[in-house]
């Protein structure tokens, strides 16, 4: 098993002085291949916060993060895109879909943004869409689709790159418990056929006891249960 990402004494604070949220604390912690983890915490504990940390999205107050060995602090903004997209996939609690386009752009985006091939890419997508359930609603746009729908077409633009890792945070936080349960059940599913690590940040104890791993995050830090 490889490491997929690593995360070394990370301190993550907001701000500074009198403002000074501190929010992670000398947080260790490694994704390696295949692993399926939950991370648990309170609202505002700070999981997103460590997740956008992870992607790369954001910089650490000290330690670093390592993709695939790489410590993308290293990294100048585009290699570190680069190595994101190459690696990760990401699904968030509100789907982020782009309005005007329809499910099988918003699908195919990560793929047209590498400069695939958009026939391609397009294939791809509507393939994707397929194993989601949503071969009939390739054409509609975010307004046309329902809240698990929607998300549906998150998760296929997640894994349309074949990531190392999907990184999920709240995936199904604004939806019902049978649509909650289905997308849970669909990046399962999906990660298994794939091959990919997963790692979800919750605060739903019935979605942590179907991962292999449960980390809470407390005080800062990780604490494996
Ligand atoms: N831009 C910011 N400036 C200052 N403080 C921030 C900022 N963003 C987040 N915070 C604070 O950092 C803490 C961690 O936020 P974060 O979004 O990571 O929490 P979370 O665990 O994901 O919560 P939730 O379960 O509600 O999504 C919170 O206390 C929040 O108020
Ligand atoms: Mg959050």
């Amino acid at each position: 098993m490889s490491d997929i990402i690593e995360c070394r004494s990370l301190c993550f604070n907001y701000g500074d002085g009198d403002s000074k949220t501190s929010v992670l604390n000398n947080l260790n912690f490694k994704v390696e291949t295949n692993e399926k983890i939950a991370i648990v915490g309170q609202s505002g504990c700070g999981k997103s916060t460590l997740l956008n940390l992870m992607a790369g999205l954001d910089t650490p107050s000290e330690g670093e993060v390592l993709i695939n060995n790489i410590n993308i602090s290293n990294l100048k903004e585009r290699q570190r895109t680069e190595l994101r997209a190459k690696n990760l996939g990401f699904v968030y609690q509100f789907h982020h879909l782009l309005k005007d386009f329809s499910a099988i752009y918003n699908t195919a985006l990560p793929l047209l943004i590498n400069d695939v091939d958009k026939n391609e890419a397009l294939k791809k997508a509507e393939n994707i869409l397929k194993k989601v359930g949503l071969e009939n609603r390739i054409t509609h746009k975010p307004s046309e689709l329902s809240g698990g729908e929607r998300q549906r077409v998150a998760i296929a633009r997640a894994m349309i790159t074949e990531p190392a890792c999907l990184l999920a945070d709240e995936p199904t936080g604004n939806l019902d418990e049978k649509n909650a349960r289905d997308v849970l059940d669909l990046i399962i599913e999906l990660n298994n056929n794939q091959n990919t690590a997963l790692l979800i940040v919750t605060h739903d104890l019935s979605i942590a006891n179907k991962m292999s791993r449960r980390f809470d995050l407390t005080d800062g830090s990780l604490n494996e249960r």
